[in-house]
């Protein structure tokens, strides 16, 4: 299971946090994930890291002033690697054509 935590608190709202969890959606959206079973995206509230928003947890793993492009970034290196299920357009997938 990968969790994905974004702080959706005043501070990180102010920094962007609703353009992060777009981009999250994004790339789920564009691995074909939406129905992967052990990757959850959610918000949360503040993670008392409001000076280094937006915040983003992955499981254990903190991640301060994560802007859009950031979270593919993260997405990429610190989620899709450890997922198991590549379903739908899932660029792993033998039939995934870009
Ligand atoms: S509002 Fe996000 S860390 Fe405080």
């Amino acid at each position: 299971m990968v969790q994905i935590v974004v702080c959706v608190g005043s501070s990180c709202h102010l920094k962007g946090a609703r353009l992060v969890v777009d981009s999250f959606k994004n790339m789920i959206a564009e691995y074909g994930l939406e129905d992967c079973t052990e990757l959850q995206l959610m918000g949360s509230f503040c993670q008392e890291h409001c000076t280094k928003g937006v915040v983003v947890k992955v499981n254990d793993q903190l991640f301060l002033e994560v802007t859009p492009e950031g979270a593919g970034e993260i997405f990429q290196k610190h989620v899709i690697p450890y997922l198991t299920c590549k379903v739908g357009r899932s660029k792993y997938a033998s039939n995934y054509h870009p």
